[in-house]
């Protein structure tokens, strides 16, 4: 039977989590907004436009529309920034094994990030070619974690999500596997991941303890 395995791509793939961490807090600093780690996990996996309205919401002032536009093109141009070195030594360790074992047990690969950078983040990994499927994050309008993007993969590979196992370092994208009726494998934190049907900590091992029992 056919199987699918689903990535999410920030903080799984490449530490790019980081980056959009880094990227965020300076905006919310240049606006004189506490940014600290709790509030890293609650974004991770959160749109732009919902995560800038999350920071802004710190404080007290009112933005209008263009002004929040503007802020979230900011964060974005220091986060192209920050993104702009990247090689394919930045990928995870794990991730290769990982794509290589999926390839060679013939599993459809896919990609769920909600990041409209993802295209880019891949190429500059240089494996793109190693996805069957990623899906447009502009495309689907409710975000992780609603199961919505999770879902369009399975339907673009034509599987149900019994046979699909989805892959994801946030607990905004947990929910959105469980709630898309998928096996969530959790990369991180067992206490932030709790509802992950598995968590590691690393991609280290996700062949061994995730994808072969599946
Ligand atoms: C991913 C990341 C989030 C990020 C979101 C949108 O889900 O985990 O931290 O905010 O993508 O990314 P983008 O590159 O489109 O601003
Ligand atoms: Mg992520």
């Amino acid at each position: 039977v056919q199987k699918a395995c689903i990535f999410d791509l920030d903080g799984v793939i490449t530490d790019t989590a980081h980056y959009h961490f880094l990227a965020w807090q300076r905006l919310a600093h240049s606006l004189g907004l506490p940014f600290d780690e709790d509030d890293n996990h609650r974004l991770k996996g959160v749109g732009r436009m919902e995560s800038l309205d999350y920071i802004l919401a710190k404080g007290t002032t009112a933005y209008s529309m263009d002004e929040r536009l503007a802020l979230a093109q900011q964060k974005n141009e220091d986060y192209k920034t920050l993104i702009g070195g990247i090689t394919p030594a930045d990928i995870l360790p794990g991730i290769v094994e990982a794509l290589d074992w999926l390839k060679a047990n013939n599993w459809r690969i896919g990609l769920a990030s909600a990041s409209r950078n993802a295209p880019q983040v891949l190429a500059s990994l240089e494996i793109t070619g190693a996805f069957d499927y990623v899906a447009d994050a502009g495309a689907i309008p409710k975000g992780k974690p609603a199961p919505d993007i999770f879902l369009d993969v399975a339907r673009a590979f034509g599987l149900p999500s019994s046979q699909c196992l989805g892959v994801e370092d946030a607990a905004s994208g947990v929910a959105a596997i469980k709630a898309a009726d998928m096996f969530a494998a959790g990369i991180g934190d067992a206490d932030i991941l709790a509802q992950a049907d598995i968590v590691l900590p690393s991609p280290e091992g996700l062949v061994e303890k995730v994808l072969k029992p599946f």
